[in-house]
């Protein structure tokens, strides 16, 4: 049996994408088959279509990719499970992350839960891994507590439209930093204040943070302490993109070593896909508490563009591929 797949053989630009017949995906005694519904994009596939920054190429493959699909996030329904699986069942609708999801078809395990009811297929693809990493940046490396002062550097994008509402749900006061044209959406989605970075530094105001997620990682570490508590957690999740040998690395780690002889705490982490937090956060959903914000819809055969666009580096919520 074949299903129709996007792939790359090679590292490069959209241009290398093509879309391909392969062998459906055969999937282990502890796996579930899903039939794609929708996909989204990140940041993520951008590096593994790219094969940027060099740095994570023993991961990724180094002189071409070691897997010709890719795409991670999806949504859909379960065709098949596996001998041991017990708590899935065919026909049930679920969303999680995976690699290969720019496909008809995926197979997964840990990385999968049932979708949040209240959302499309579209729109429950946009969630896992932007919504993860939000959510365990605020909750798990931020320690959020309620009534603490968060300031989400990079509010408009995928993780952070999560980020805000997320740390609104967690009970904080929140400041969001974007564009201009994004200031509305900020509010929109609860932020207390916004602050559009275009026409107004952060690190020069009066306001003092208690939890900063950086998902921007626009300010050097002397700038961002001016605004930090005493004791606040500082977590950079991205950073300047333009280092195409170690990407975010640089400005993430010296954040970190900058941070040693502080009272601050500087914490970055990659997220982890688990079934036990893709449920945490169908309950924020399902409870009306999040909502994801979708810029663009494409179809399979469109995802080139969709990635043209996110290397643009300046989405709005979320960019969705139907399936
Ligand atoms: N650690 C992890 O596990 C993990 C997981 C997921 C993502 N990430 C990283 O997190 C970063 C963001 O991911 P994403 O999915 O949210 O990206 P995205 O959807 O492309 O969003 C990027 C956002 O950044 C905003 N932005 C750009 N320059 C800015 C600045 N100077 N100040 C404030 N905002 C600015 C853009 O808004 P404007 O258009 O308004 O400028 C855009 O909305 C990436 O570097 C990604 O690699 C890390």
């Amino acid at each position: 049996m074949t299903m129709k797949a996007m792939m790359r053989e090679r590292y490069g630009s959209p241009a290398v994408i093509e879309s391909r017949e392969v062998d459906m995906p055969k999937p282990e005694d502890e796996e579930v088959l899903v039939r794609v519904r929708a996909a989204s994009v990140n940041r993520f596939d951008w590096y593994s279509l790219t094969g940027t920054p060099w740095i994570a190429r023993p991961m990724t493959g180094l002189r071409g990719p070691k897997s010709s699909l890719f795409g991670a996030d999806f949504a859909g329904t379960i065709e098949s499970v596996g001998a041991a699986v017990t708590d899935l069942q065919a026909g049930d609708e679920v969303y999680g992350c995976r690699d290969g999801a720019y496909a008809e078809f995926v197979q997964a395990k840990a990385g999968v839960a049932l979708k949040p009811a209240n959302l499309t297929f579209e729109e429950a693809a946009c969630v896992p891994m932007a919504g993860l990493t939000a959510l365990q940046g605020l909750r798990d490396h931020g320690k959020l507590e309620t009534g603490q002062h968060v300031l989400v550097n990079g509010a408009s994008g995928g993780v952070g439209t999560f980020a805000v509402q997320i740390a609104k749900a967690l009970g904080a006061e929140v400041t969001a930093v974007c564009s201009t044209r994004n200031v509305e959406l900020a509010r929109s989605l609860g932020a207390d204040h916004v602050i559009d970075y275009t026409r107004e530094d952060f690190t020069r105001g009066e306001a003092r943070f208690d939890v900063v997620l950086d998902i921007a990682g626009s300010r050097s570490w002397r700038e961002l302490k001016r605004v930090l508590q005493p004791e606040a957690r500082v977590i950079p999740i991205g950073g300047p993109k333009k280092n195409r040998l170690l990407g975010p690395l640089p400005h993430m780690a010296g954040t970190r070593l900058k941070a040693i002889r502080s009272s601050r705490t500087v914490m970055f982490f990659v997220a982890k896909i688990t079934r036990e937090d893709l449920n945490a956060l169908r309950e924020l959903i399902e409870d009306g508490k999040v909502k994801p914000v979708v810029e663009k819809r494409f179809a399979l055969s469109e995802l080139p563009e969709a990635l043209r666009l996110m290397g643009e580096g300046h989405a709005r919520g979320k960019l969705v591929i139907s399936v």
